[in-house]
């Protein structure tokens, strides 16, 4: 896919609803007593792959609306084993939750990732699922992976690294498990979407700072959930809009929880001009209208405490960087390099070849920022739809264009991604 030059973006949008609460829906859904009606439903590979792991645990999905669901909730112990291994595709998010509710199930059930996903560590899940009382096996501490469900017991987890995905691996574990609360301490706040649902679906959680436990649950139901846009997803856009001269844009109707939005917080402080409208809650969420202007932009440091709440935003924060007057630097996120892939390698290396300033250390990257446009060229997508919508975004402010190789990975999280970008282009 080759992604032109513009002179600006202008335009007012909506993205697909979003991904982590999304997935969450559908797992929370399937767990629940009667219907869960879900709209917004942030429709991708990565979720459709949701879907269909809970329909073979035997749970009904009607998709009456490519963004409406409804999910017929089998209740906290009604997943059945089904014949063959669960494939989670892609999802990170989809393997390590799902193994949080399998501990609790009666079964033995195998879960299997793409080649991608099946690089990327396990042991993170299985080790305080084991703690629990759970059966686990990784693959040398990957996927494949076996969840035997068992009696649970409540526990005490400290998150060595600051993970959303392990700690609501453990709190949807605790809604099984005997012994009083199962309590997650956090080293840095992560997005609490499962802890915001669990409770909205009447389970007994208790939050303070820096920890969240949970009881375990005779019976939990959500009813009615609406999924707001995915901040993840407005990202590109807003981006592209802060660097591309003369850019004018607004991403209606996304969510605001502030353990996403760290990359507004950061363009902000790099000078970028970003109004919000229209605040408002959507399925409990925080969401509103993002206005963002283009303008000159200066570097600035993310530090470690702040990467947990733009951890999916840091590659298109370096191409921001790349643009700013000065020097950024991101300290503490070798995060990174567990993703869909090595996105410190990736975002370093890819950039470089279109003329950025940019190297790789051990937890980040250094940025030179030089305010003018990159020269452009070919960006490899590595298999990872960040990389490939950091390349679109690259393309759309360079001055020669971009070849985004493996393009339609994208799919993954935000299937109408270039037809969008299209229509903001003049
Ligand atoms: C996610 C949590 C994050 C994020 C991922 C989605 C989630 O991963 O990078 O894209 O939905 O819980 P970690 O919690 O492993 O950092």
């Amino acid at each position: 896919m080759r992604v032109e030059p513009v002179p600006a973006l202008e335009g007012h949008v909506a993205v697909p609803g979003d991904k982590s609460i999304s997935h969450r829906a559908v797992l929370v859904g399937a767990i629940c007593e009667g219907e869960t009606r879900v709209s917004g439903f942030g429709r991708s590979a990565d979720t459709e792959a949701t879907i269909e792991a809970v329909r073979a645990l035997g749970v009904r999905v009607d998709e009456p609306e490519v963004d409406a669901l409804v999910v017929h909730g089998a209740g906290l112990r009604g997943l059945r084993e089904p014949s063959h291994a669960l494939d989670c595709g892609n999802a990170g998010t989809l393997m390590r939750l799902l193994a949080g509710i399998l501990a609790g199930q009666r079964g033995r059930f195998e879960l299997v990732g793409d080649e991608s996903l099946s690089r990327r560590p396990m042991e993170r899940i299985a080790g305080p699922l084991r703690t629990m009382g759970a059966l686990v096996e990784t693959t040398d501490g990957h996927a494949p992976l076996v969840v035997e469900g068992s009696e649970l017991h409540a526990v005490r987890y400290e998150l060595p690294v600051a993970s959303a995905q392990v700690k609501s691996a453990v709190l949807l574990a605790g809604l099984y498990a005997d012994g009083g609360e199962t309590t997650v301490v956090e080293p840095l706040p992560t997005r609490d979407h499962t802890e915001r649902l669990l409770e909205r679906a009447g389970a007994d959680v208790r939050r303070a700072p820096g920890k969240v436990s949970v009881r375990a649950a005779e019976r939990i139901s959500l009813g009615e959930l609406e999924v707001p846009g995915d901040f993840s997803s407005a990202a590109p856009l807003l981006v592209a809009a802060a660097i591309v001269p003369g850019s004018e844009l607004t991403v209606h109707g996304v969510g605001l929880n502030s353990r996403r939005t760290g990359l507004l917080d950061v363009l902000e402080r790099m000078g970028a001009r970003i109004a919000i409208y229209n605040r408002r809650a959507i399925g409990g969420e925080p969401a509103g209208d993002i206005e963002i202007r283009a303008s000159e932009l200066v570097g600035t440091s993310v530090t470690a405490g702040e990467v947990p709440v733009l951890v999916d935003e840091l590659p298109l924060f370096a191409l921001a960087a790349c643009h700013a007057h000065g020097d950024s630097v991101v300290r503490g996120a070798q995060e990174l390099r567990a993703k869909e892939s090595d996105r410190i390698a990736g975002v370093v290396e890819e950039l470089r070849k279109l003329g950025a300033h940019i190297r790789a250390t051990r937890d980040g990257f250094r940025i030179r920022g030089v305010p003018a446009r990159l020269r452009g060229g070919r960006v490899d997508a590595r298999g990872d739809h960040r990389l490939a919508m950091l390349g679109a975004v690259a393309g759309l402010s360079s001055r020669e264009g971009v070849e985004v190789v493996g393009a339609e990975v994208v799919e993954t999280s935000f299937p109408g991604f270039f037809t969008l970008l299209g229509q903001l282009t003049r």
